[in-house]
């Protein structure tokens, strides 16, 4: 799980945690809020050994949330070696009380968990609970188990009336547990003991920045190319946008990007992104209008499995050709993300849709890999887009599937019927622009029931046309997903115009499906 590449690993240049991961959702978000502090952070497999941390020399290790109790047999364990390298370790939750029970203390199973709110009292100080704290603080909980008794050397120094022992402190060995979820938004002054634990007692600098950032993959990257030719495939979305600037940060003319308009963008985005990157950026940007070719492929395809493998195909055909005419490129940029250098260690889930990516590349290229920003999450990535001077509809840009537009036509699609879909996503996204909605919702746009007619009457003319469907939801991940609860006046703002401004659209519902049962998009 390293990034790479990268002549001088990260941990080298900056100060490092580890954050153990067992197996459940927290690791992650606990990453993010390390790094939220400046501190450069790593997700490693709870199966690492105390001899591959020691190598690796991280300035602390954090023990992750994970299943329920440590007294189910097969519960994920660590390495005790871990506690006598003399790094600080800090336990969150499931974390905690393998601290607890590693080194001497009491977990016991209690006959009731203690789930959400919790009221904690601080008694006593310490690094965690330093006395600046208020002596009492609404946290997080979510357990089963309890810290009973503390190991010897360990001061308590909060409690809840569940939980008699909710922060436990070292700092002799600086070793320390907190049964609450410090990560959480909802625990009052979480980031504020994870500080404690980096700056105090890890003793980390907060060097990790978007500056430093940059400057070490512009590094990273002259080290990695040198003098050859590299080419990036822009799809539009913020993950190659952003990848490409950094890339021609490092290496200016000798990037060559690769744009293909498969005629299936939303209204406005092919201009943006030749616009962006051709005229604002200046890198040289070869752009395919391959609309044609794409309809013509798509002529009688109705099923979405089927869409998706022409589009896909598509694709890799076209950026073959463009491709074909810089032979001398030995590299290829991709923009691939922190949690998918994770997710791909583990199985995949079972496959509902196959997520192909745009510019998915034909298998008998042979490029090596240029990933700028394999070690970032994605709200890293926006703000090293923003430093970067990107504009800002490209950094915040909504999630939009690879097959563009043809998933959100149900039948055959045709310039037409995209375009005919255009229009409506358009006021769609206008009007949410407009009430300022767009951050609030995790995707905003419009389905095309074009096989579907219905009977309407506009003026004294009775009317047969097609529905639109707006579809908006709020989600974290795209797991799930909940539909937005939109203002009625937006729905009708919305309804009205695509009504009276979109011929050959008489009816627009609005879906109230969340996810599961529903997916995001319509196919
Ligand atoms: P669903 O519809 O499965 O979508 O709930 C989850 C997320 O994935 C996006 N999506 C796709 N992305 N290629 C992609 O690159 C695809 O074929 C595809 N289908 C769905 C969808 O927009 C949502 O963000």
């Amino acid at each position: 799980m390293t990034p790479q590449p990268s002549e001088e690993p990260f941990e080298e240049v900056f100060d490092t945690v580890l954050v153990v991961d067992f197996g459940a959702q927290y690791a992650q978000l606990i990453a993010r809020r390390v790094r939220e502090a400046h501190v450069y952070s790593e997700i490693v497999p709870h199966t690492i050994t105390a001899a591959e941390i020691a190598e690796r020399a991280p300035a602390g290790i954090i023990l992750s949330g994970g299943p329920k109790s440590v007294h189910v047999e097969g519960a994920p364990s660590i390495d005790v070696g871990v506690y006598d390298l003399g790094i600080p370790v800090l336990g969150i939750c499931y974390g905690a009380q393998l601290v607890a029970r590693d080194l001497g203390g009491e977990v016991s199973r209690t006959d009731r968990g203690e789930y959400g709110r919790a009221e904690l009292t601080r008694n006593g100080s310490g690094v965690l609970m330093s006395d600046t704290e208020p002596s009492q603080l609404t946290v997080w909980m979510s357990h089963f188990d309890t810290i009973m008794r503390a190991p010897d050397g360990f001061a308590v120094t909060g409690s809840t009336p569940a939980t008699p022992a909710a922060v436990i402190e070292d700092p002799q060995r600086r070793i320390f547990g907190v049964q609450y979820h410090p990560e959480v938004v909802h625990s009052q002054h979480g980031q504020e003991l994870l500080k404690r634990f980096l700056y105090d007692a890890a003793g980390c600098q907060p060097t990790w920045t978007m500056t430093s950032i940059i400057e070490h993959q512009v590094e990273a990257i002259r080290a990695q190319v040198g003098t050859e030719r590299v080419i990036c495939g822009l799809s539009g979305g913020v993950d190659s946008s952003v990848a490409a600037a950094l890339v021609y940060k490092a290496i200016g003319p000798q990037l060559t990007c690769v744009y293909i308009d498969p005629g299936l963008m939303r209204e406005g985005e092919s201009e943006q992104v030749v616009d962006t990157f051709r005229r604002h950026q200046g890198i040289e940007l070869i752009h395919v209008r391959a609309a044609d070719r794409f309809f013509e492929r798509l002529a009688g395809v109705l099923d979405p499995e089927e869409k998706r493998k022409a589009i896909g195909e598509r694709y890799i055909r076209e950026f073959e050709a463009a491709a074909g005419g810089l032979s001398d490129a030995r590299f290829l940029v991709q923009g691939t993300l922190y949690p998918d250098v994770i997710e791909s260690g583990t199985p995949d889930a079972a496959k509902i849709k196959s997520h192909h990516n745009v510019g998915g590349l034909p298998e008998d290229m042979q490029f090596e890999l240029v990933e700028p920003l394999r070690a970032l999450f994605k709200d890293e990535v926006r703000r090293v887009g923003e430093e970067l001077g990107l504009p800002e509809d490209v950094v915040w840009r909504q999630p939009f599937p690879g097959p563009g537009l043809g998933v959100r036509i149900i039948g055959e699609v045709t310039p037409e019927r995209a375009d005919l879909l255009r229009k409506a996503d358009a006021i769609v996204r206008e009007e949410i622009k407009r009430a300022d909605l767009e951050r609030d919702v995790w995707q905003v746009f419009a389905v095309l029931l074009a096989d579907v007619r219905s009977v309407g009457v506009m003026g004294d003319e009775r009317t047969y046309g097609h529905p639109v469907v707006i579809r908006a939801v709020t989600s974290d991940d795209a797991m799930t997903a909940d539909w937005a609860r939109l203002p009625y006046e937006l729905l009708e703002t919305m309804s009205n115009r695509i009504i009276n401004e979109v011929h050959g659209v008489n009816r627009v519902a609005y879906d109230i499906t969340s996810k599961p049962p529903g997916t995001i998009e319509w196919e």
